[in-house]
């Protein structure tokens, strides 16, 4: 049964109102709130390591400049969504410590390994398109500052997909051993992708209470359709082949019939136990200790400049 305070609230989210973080919000809403962004910014952060390892061998100068612009917007991606994280009372310290002992989440996609340039192009085309169909439902959240993250976040994503579909038609319609390359990163790629969109409806244990707050918009079995709707002409464009003998078009459904990830390969990886998960976690720390000296004059520098203000 809901309280007064809590009906008024849900008013106000099915009104289509902003909540705004001063405002009263269910304790549910809060937490929520901080795990979903805190685990997005996690992601946007962790997601710079498989793409920054092939900066510096990338093809191309042109290739290396457009992948260097790619993941430094990425890092502002991650700065954005802890700010809006901040504003619910958590601090950075706090995340981040969360991100390093395991007791907070990043995408799954990032602990697979990119082990050629070709899988730079498939990640460009299938993550970066992933991320866009389940980030722009998301600008119309209900969270004021998460929704204008996502506003601004979405305008930069275009880029990262076009920037990796080019990847994809340069080698799809280059060399045989360029096509085969392509062929074998959408081979690699198609299934971690669609576990991007989390697990089916049926195994979703937040999707009801997110979706009446408006946290989230749709299903994640809703956006895998459209992901999968969307993808599959822009593959055969490459004229490669989605990894699905059971993907086929349904007239009646308006979209594709297809194969479902393997879920318990998921869930070992977002326990931990993916291709990828110690060598990610193991940077992000190692990055974390490496930069300590730095947070600590920054903050020696302020309390001391503090003092000759007080003083
Ligand atoms: N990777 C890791 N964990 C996942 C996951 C995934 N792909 N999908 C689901 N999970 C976790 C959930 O976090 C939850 O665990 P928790 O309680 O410890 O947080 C559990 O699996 C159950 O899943 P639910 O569907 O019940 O959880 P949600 O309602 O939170 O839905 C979600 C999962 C769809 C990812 C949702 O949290 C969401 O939309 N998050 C915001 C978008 C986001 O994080 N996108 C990351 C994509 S990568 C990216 O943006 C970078 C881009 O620039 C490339």
């Amino acid at each position: 049964e809901m309280s007064p305070e809590e009906r008024a609230f849900q008013e106000r989210v099915d009104r289509g109102e902003k909540i705004e973080p001063k405002e009263w919000m269910p304790e549910g809403y809060r937490k929520t709130l901080v795990r979903q962004i805190g685990q997005h910014a996690h992601s946007e952060i962790v997601g710079q390591l498989p793409e920054g390892n092939w900066i510096t061998r990338a093809p191309t100068l042109e290739r290396k400049a457009i992948l260097l612009a790619k993941v430094q917007d990425e890092a502002g991606h991650g700065l954005y969504l802890y700010c809006a994280a901040e504003t619910l009372g958590v601090s950075r310290d706090e995340l981040m410590e969360k991100l390093h002992n395991g007791s907070m989440k990043y995408s799954s996609i990032f602990n697979y390994p990119t082990l050629n340039w070709a899988d730079i192009g498939a990640v460009g085309w299938l993550v970066d398109g992933a991320a866009i169909m389940n980030q722009v439902p998301l600008q119309r959240t209900s969270f004021g500052p998460y929704s204008r993250a996502m506003i601004r976040i979405c305008k930069e994503e275009s880029f990262h997909q076009r920037q990796g579909y080019d990847i994809m038609m340069k080698m799809a319609k280059g060399t045989p051993e360029q096509r085969a390359m392509a062929q074998d990163a959408l081979n690699r790629f198609w299934y971690p992708s669609l576990m991007m969109f989390g697990p089916s409806d049926k195994d979703s244990v937040h999707s009801a209470q997110s979706i009446a707050w408006k946290i989230k918009i749709n299903t994640n079995d809703e956006l895998r359709q459209k992901f999968v709707d969307q993808t599959v002409p822009q593959a055969e464009y490459l004229g490669l082949t989605i990894p699905d003998d059971n993907l086929r078009w349904n007239e009646e459904k308006g979209g594709y019939d297809f194969s479902e990830p393997d879920w318990s390969e998921f869930f070992e990886v977002i326990a931990g136990n993916g291709p990828c998960n110690k060598e990610r976690l193991g940077a992000r720390v190692k990055a974390w200790e490496d930069g300590a000296w730095f947070r600590e004059g920054l903050m020696a520098h302020a309390e001391k400049h503090g003092k000759r203000q007080a003083a």
